[in-house]
Formats: structure tokens, sequence, C-alpha cells
């Protein structure tokens, strides 16, 4: 059979990130290539605990069709614990649960894209996002990133062109892949311009509770007072990404709209993790829980930026994060960057080309993603040495 597929999907390659992925099979391989959460992380006890009291007392109600909305305790546990340092929902907006946060992007897209519609984002940014939005018949105006969020000059021209944009997507705390943070007077300013020009803001925030460092920013959806700013908050990277939970608020017309794409799509999120995951947020001391992830993700980030001192040499530049996964390394203009990738993957390193996640992929990029919450502490220290003779062969 000769496939003809449709134009939405041919635009969109497979991801970088998920064949990297696939070269983790190789035990010899050491990876921060990928972007998974930590998983000794995981709660395990408590949520086989959970699970197991649910299956034992009330399995009808996991296992029958749910809500499209979601399930209500969820809806409820979640909106206390994102409400507790800030106001996230206001009162024209309404509350999903969705099937990851992945679904949050793909439903703004499909609900406020026709083809050849822009969205702008920053540059770089999340593959899975971008993609979903291509995916949708969007286009994509990357804004350059700066130390402390986006070029507003830059977001000012684009807001600007005679095809007005449909939305801005940012992730505002430590960013993926770049693991910068957003400045409070830079959230300010672009909300003001998203006023200033009636764009939406899709806000991104699922590693906001992965803070090891300073003090937490307001949301942008917490400035909001016309319905502007959809928040997305996944559950995936503070309990477990295999749940496939979050929670997207914005405005009760827009989620409208996609509570009738989620019907289309997956009718609605597994009910047996939506009600595992109220009980946790309800039964479990959160602070404690973050505490614990934060740690851990101190440490390893600490370790991996002192080893990258250690071994890198001083012509390379890379962020220092104040929480989340990830940390951007941009390497001196002696250096190749691609070929220096496909080198270190011969030396069983891998890490992410920088290119991957522009909102055009043949840009000339220098720079790389590492990843310090998967890997050991033992492969930390090998992998960093390993690509520190690698730059300074
Ligand atoms: C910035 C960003 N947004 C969203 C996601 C997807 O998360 P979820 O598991 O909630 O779909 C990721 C996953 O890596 C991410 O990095």
């Amino acid at each position: 059979m000769n496939f003809k597929f449709s134009k939405r999907i041919s635009g969109v390659k497979a991801s970088a990130i998920r064949e990297i992925l696939k070269m983790m099979n190789d035990p010899e391989i050491i990876s921060f290539g990928g972007g998974n959460p930590a998983s000794e992380t995981f709660p395990i006890t408590k949520l086989k605990e959970i699970s197991d009291d649910i299956f034992n007392n009330q399995a009808n109600t996991i296992l029958e069709y749910g809500i499209t909305e979601g399930d209500i305790d969820l809806k409820k546990a979640a909106l206390k614990f994102l409400s507790r340092h800030e106001t996230v929902l206001k009162d024209y907006d309404e509350v999903m649960v969705t099937s990851g946060s992945q679904q949050i992007m793909d439903f703004m897209s499909k609900c406020l894209c026709d083809e050849g519609d822009i969205v702008i984002c920053e540059n770089p940014s999340f593959l899975g996002a971008l993609n979903a939005f291509k995916s949708n018949g969007a286009k994509l105006v990357g804004i350059d990133m700066e130390d402390d969020g986006i070029n507003l000059v830059k977001l000012e021209e684009a807001l600007q062109m005679p095809q007005k944009p449909k939305f801005i997507y940012l992730i505002p705390n430590f960013q993926n892949p770049t693991g910068i943070t957003t400045s409070l007077k830079k959230r300010q300013a672009i909300y003001a311009l998203a006023k200033k020009y009636q764009v939406m803001i899709l806000e991104d925030n699922p590693y906001g509770d992965l803070r090891f460092r300073n003090d937490p920013i307001p949301s942008i959806k917490s400035l909001d007072d016309e319905g502007l700013v959809v928040y997305a908050a996944s559950l995936s990277k503070i309990i477990a990404p295999g749940m496939r939970v979050a929670i997207m608020i914005g405005h009760r017309d827009l989620l409208a709209k996609c509570t009738v794409a989620k019907q289309t799509n997956d009718v609605h999120t597994n009910a047996w993790a939506q009600r595992v995951m109220a009980r946790f947020l309800n039964e479990v001391d959160m602070d404690e829980h973050l505490n614990k992830l934060q740690a851990v993700y101190s440490r390893k980030c600490n370790l991996m930026l002192k080893e990258m001192d250690r071994h890198f040499s001083k012509d390379c530049k890379w962020t220092i994060p104040d929480g989340g996964m990830f940390i951007w390394v941009t390497l001196p203009e002696r250096l190749n960057m691609p070929s220096f990738v496909k080198k270190a993957i011969e030396h069983k390193v891998a890490v992410v080309p920088g290119n991957a996640f522009y909102d055009d992929d043949n840009k000339h990029c220098q720079s790389f993603r590492m990843n310090f919450s998967m890997p050991s502490d033992e492969q930390i220290i090998k992998g960093v040495a390993i690509l520190g003779a690698l730059i300074n062969d």
C-alpha cells in the first residue's frame, strides 16, 4: 500500500528525542537525552495502597465510563493544590482534566487554529508542543530566548504582523529545553502585550513545583484579569507521568470547545488514574512530598554543574536552572554542534541537539540539551567527563 498521508501529519517529523530515547535500551549508553522525571521519586507505595483500596471498595466507579470534564474529586483536590500560593482559577474560568498536558497543546491548537494560523513560541521550546501545534495546521513563529525569557521587542513585532497570531506558547519556569526562568518583569510585560494585542497565552507549567533555588515567581495566569491565559498544570513531573493526568484551566467558553474536542478524542481521562491522583493530593502532605523531590533534583543538578565546571572548557556556556530537569549548553564556534553530538553518541553519551527544539530545525545552533533527572550520580560523573574530553579534544 502506498499511503498518502494528510498534509498536517506529513509536516511533523518523528521526534529527535524519541529517536534518542530508543538508544536508552542500550545499557552502555549514558543518556542525558531524556526528559523523564527521576523514577526514584515515584511514590510507589502510596499509589499502590490507594489503588488497591479503590479496587477493593469502589471498583465499579472507576471501571465505568466517566465525565469528559474530569473526576469531580480530582478537580477539587487539584484546584486546592494549585491555588495554595496564588489565584489560578478566575471567575470566568472552567477546569478540565486531560490525559497529560500534551493533550492541552493538542486541544488549544485544534480549537483555535485553522491551516496556516500562527502560534508564537519561545525559540527553542518543548518539541512535543511544537509538533502538536504543527499537526493541527499551525505555523510557528519562534521568538529568541534571553537569560530572563523571550525577547520583548521581537515578541511585539510578531504581535504586529498583519496575520494576527492565535496564541503565545510559554514555559515560564525552568523551560524545556533551556532551563531558563522568565522574570516577573518579563511575565508582566508579556501579559501587557498579550492584552494590548488581544492574543491568548498558553502557559505551560509542568516544572514549577520542582524549584530548588530562589523564590517562586507568580504565574502569568495569576496576573490575568481578562480570560486571556490558559494554564496547563501537569501532574506528570511531580507524581508520575505514566498515569497521564494534567489539569487545564481557562475561560469557560474555550473549555467548552475543548470538552467537545476531548469527546472526539479519548472521551475522558483514565478514571482509575484520576481517582488515584485525587486521593493522593488529598491524603499526602504535598509540601513534604515536593521537598523530597526538590532535594533529589537539586543534588543531581548541582552534581552535573560541578562536573561541567571541572571538565568543560571555559569557552562553553551553560544555563544554571532554578529547578526542573534541564541544562542548556552552548559550544564555542570552533566546534560543530551536530558533529559533536554524533561523536558523543559514538562515545556512548547521548545529548539532544538544540536545533531539534527550534521552530525551524534547519537553523544554525551551537547548543544541546542535557537532562539531569534521569541519570544516576555515577553516570553524571562519567558522562560529563566523556563530554568534557570531547570538547577539549
Ligand atoms: C514543557 C513541557 N510541557 C508538557 C510536557 C508533557 O507533559 P505531560 O506528561 O503532562 O503530557 C512536557 C514533557 O516533557 C514538557 O516538558
